[in-house]
């Protein structure tokens, strides 16, 4: 398989537009007004397959955006490899913020990519690392080395909690069965550490609304004598965490996995440099619970965060008002063995019974997930890891991630095989940020890792009949 690598280098040029015209297409899942985007995006995945090889590629229609998918299959004795990721985006605000338009893709080199990136929303997360599997899958049919059938099933709501790829899965567990799941919708520790994550979060995300007076206030005249919602609010969210950061919700920690010491110090091997990580960020000090370490608080350990919260006068100058109603969005990283539904409950009981007599609360639950670990002594990961080693040179790291992608626990659950997660991302390439990023380097080296672990994954299963 010598000649990928000069299979990517004779058409990098037309890899790299390829992705950009993909990511001119603005398919913001959140918001209703990019249907039709979405739609468009979901037809040119849909060509993009065909075009690589795919004998079937179909739009598949359900109650929120379509999913695509798309096979090849060769011999249905061999095994079948499914690849899963999806086209949908973020929304990109703050947008001016943006040193280019968000989906008006532009190459800049950067220190970490001084063989440039794309920069566009999108380009990571996940349109570019979904699209290596596409340009890998054309790379393999061209060249006669698919060693094996291929499916894919690319969706248009991760970034919205793919509410409805369950009921597509469902009714389709026949069409989708396979002897693994592909993702590269993660990250990588950086160029050099090339890593497999073995380890997602789980999600619970949670939305308060705490009313007061049943109207909006001269603050002066009732202000002291009528309970302000935003205070209020204010002060439920801090009591959600106690001195040392801990989560304050009765039960929330009862089901989390705690890491034995040697595993502790096994995933502490990670390279990882604090003062580095403090420069970029530009903060002077990093914060967290108590007794763990950064590495760890960003992956192994729950978290609460407010996502945003809002409320009364927030115009130029200043207007004095007591408002009548506050607002704020909260999540919940949740780790294993946690259950997101459970989680939810929790919070909920917990945070209405924080509340004063003077407000109400309403508090409604948007969409969770599972947190996700999956073992490294499996002829999955050992596939991963031979392809990754062939062309890094190195072994990969396994490694906990901090984010979430609920669907993978699903998947495992229904499609009964195991997940496999190829990221080629970097922290620092400002996913659901301004200015998203993806590192050429890293889209090349994707496209050139993945037909390696197509041919490691059919060996090894060959070997075990
Ligand atoms: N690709 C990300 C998740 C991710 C990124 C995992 C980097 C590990 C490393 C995915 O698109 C995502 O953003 N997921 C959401 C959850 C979803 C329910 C909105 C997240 O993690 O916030
Ligand atoms: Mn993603
Ligand atoms: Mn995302």
């Amino acid at each position: 398989m010598q000649d990928i690598q000069k299979y990517v280098e004779e058409n990098k040029q037309r890899f790299i537009d390829e992705l950009i015209e993909l990511l001119k297409i603005p398919s913001i899942s959140a918001d209703s007004k990019y249907k039709k985007d979405l739609l468009k995006t979901a037809e040119a995945v849909k060509e993009s397959l065909l075009k690589a090889g795919c004998d079937v590629a179909e739009i598949h229609e359900t109650p929120g955006h379509p999913v695509v998918y798309g096979e090849k299959i060769i011999d249905k004795n061999l095994p079948t490899v499914l690849v899963y990721g999806h086209y949908d985006v973020q929304p990109p605000d703050p947008l001016d913020l943006w040193e280019s338009p968000p989906f008006e893709p532009v190459i800049k080199k950067t220190e970490i990519h001084p063989e440039g990136a794309i920069f566009a929303r999108g380009a990571c997360d996940d349109k570019g690392q979904m699209y290596m599997h596409v340009k890998a899958m054309e790379y393999m049919t061209k060249n006669d080395e698919l060693p094996c059938n291929v499916k894919f099933m690319i969706e248009g709501e991760e970034e919205v909690g793919s509410e409805h790829l369950g009921w597509f899965i469902e009714k389709n567990k026949e069409k989708l069965q396979n002897d693994v799941i592909l993702i590269s919708d993660t990250g990588m520790i950086a160029k050099e550490t090339p890593s497999i994550t073995t380890g997602l979060r789980g999600l619970s995300y949670m939305e308060v609304e705490v009313t007061g007076p049943n109207r909006d206030l001269h603050s002066g005249l009732y202000g002291g004598a009528v309970a302000n919602p935003i205070n209020v609010l204010s002060k439920m969210i801090g009591s959600l965490q106690d001195e040392n950061n801990r989560i304050t919700i009765p039960g929330f920690y009862d089901n989390v996995k705690e890491y034995s010491e040697a595993e502790r110090a096994k995933m502490a091997e990670a390279p990882f440099d604090l003062e580095e990580y403090k420069k970029k960020l530009n903060i002077a000090d990093v914060q967290g619970e108590e007794g763990y370490s950064t590495l760890e608080r960003a992956s192994i350990r729950p978290t609460l965060d407010v996502n945003g919260i809002w409320g009364g006068y927030t115009g130029e100058g200043a207007k004095t008002v007591l408002p009548s109603k506050a607002y704020a969005k909260i999540s919940m990283r949740l780790v294993s063995d946690q259950d997101w539904k459970r989680i939810s409950e929790l919070f909920t009981k917990h945070f209405e019974s924080l509340a004063p007599k003077s407000v109400k609360v309403k508090i409604t639950t948007h969409h969770g997930g599972q947190a996700y670990v999956t073992p490294i002594d499996t002829l999955e990961y050992q596939a991963a890891n031979d392809a990754y080693a062939e062309v890094f040179g190195k072994d990969p790291i396994p490694q906990h991630s901090g984010g979430s992608i609920p669907i993978v626990s699903l998947f495992e659950k229904e499609l009964r095989s195991k997940t496999i997660l190829m990221g080629f991302g970097l922290d620092t390439d400002a996913i659901h940020s301004p200015n998203e990023h993806f590192g050429i380097w890293n889209y090349l080296k994707g496209i050139e890792t993945i037909p390696y672990f197509y041919k490691h994954f059919t060996r090894l299963k060959q070997a075990e009949k």
